[in-house]
């Protein structure tokens, strides 16, 4: 991935309750981030027709939309289709939806990279134990739903920075997307992040794509941040 641009790495999450912020943030960055990822919040509260909206507003941009589908493998297919013709250049699948489900959408998912999350970082281990004992460890898990996201032909892993390394190594063709990330300098006001790496040790341990909210959208210029952002990238 050595070809991209630093800023071709940043993913800003437009997490915003309507299409009235996302703009306002979308034009302040617009040129400054590579990607802007379109999550539940946005789409439901916005409508599918927030993708067009952003392709108008910055041609350039990338868009990643990330709903996270799970559900019985046709009606994800037929999701994913639908998905398809709004134009993103990435969605999400849940890995725990199985093999038949991602492979359905990666059928149906035209041009559009299908990335898999794999085990939610908000499971704490307490609540993990309650879903599957026998995993205890859930760092097995997530190297098994790799590997059937990459049997499915999923084009990458959304993964945690705790992750990383070893998703890196034993997956070297997939793409990987990390969020959770924060800069030294950012300041996140009660930060729920925890176990944080910076954006340079992600990339460093094999990111491609780094999802970096709140450390833009809080700093005084949020395109200053995202500017800083990639020449850390950069050096
Ligand atoms: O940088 P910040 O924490 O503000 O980024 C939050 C974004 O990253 C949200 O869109 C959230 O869904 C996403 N995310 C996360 N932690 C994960 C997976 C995704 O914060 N483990």
């Amino acid at each position: 991935m050595t070809s991209l641009r630093p800023l071709d790495r940043l993913i800003f999450p437009l997490d915003l309750p309507d299409w009235t912020a996302a703009e306002k943030m979308a034009r302040a960055l617009n040129g400054h981030v590579g990607w802007f990822k379109v999550g539940l919040e946005l789409f439901i509260a916005a409508g599918p027709s927030v993708l067009a909206r952003l392709r108008d507003l910055a041609p350039e941009t990338k868009i990643f939309l990330d709903l996270k589908l799970h559900d019985i493998p046709a009606t994800v297919g037929l999701a994913a289709a639908a998905a398809a013709k709004l134009g993103p250049e990435m969605l999400t699948v849940h890995a725990q939806g199985g093999l038949a489900m991602m492979k359905a959408a990666v059928d149906r998912a035209g041009p559009a990279t299908v990335l898999a999350v794999t085990v939610l970082t908000s499971l704490e281990p307490d609540s993990w134990e309650e879903l599957a004992p026998e995993f205890r460890a859930p760092a097995a898990l997530v190297r098994l739903l790799a590997g059937r996201a990459q049997a499915a032909g999923c084009g990458g892993l959304v993964a945690s920075g705790q992750e990383l390394s070893a998703l890196r190594t034993a997956f070297p063709g997939m793409k990987l997307v990390v969020p959770g990330l924060r800069p030294a300098w950012a300041k996140v006001a009660g930060d729920d992040q925890k176990r944080t790496a910076t954006p340079r040790e992600a990339v460093r341990d094999g990111a491609d794509f780094l999802v970096i909210g709140r450390p833009i959208r809080d700093a005084p210029d949020p395109a200053e941040a995202a500017d800083r952002l990639a020449a850390e990238l950069a050096d």
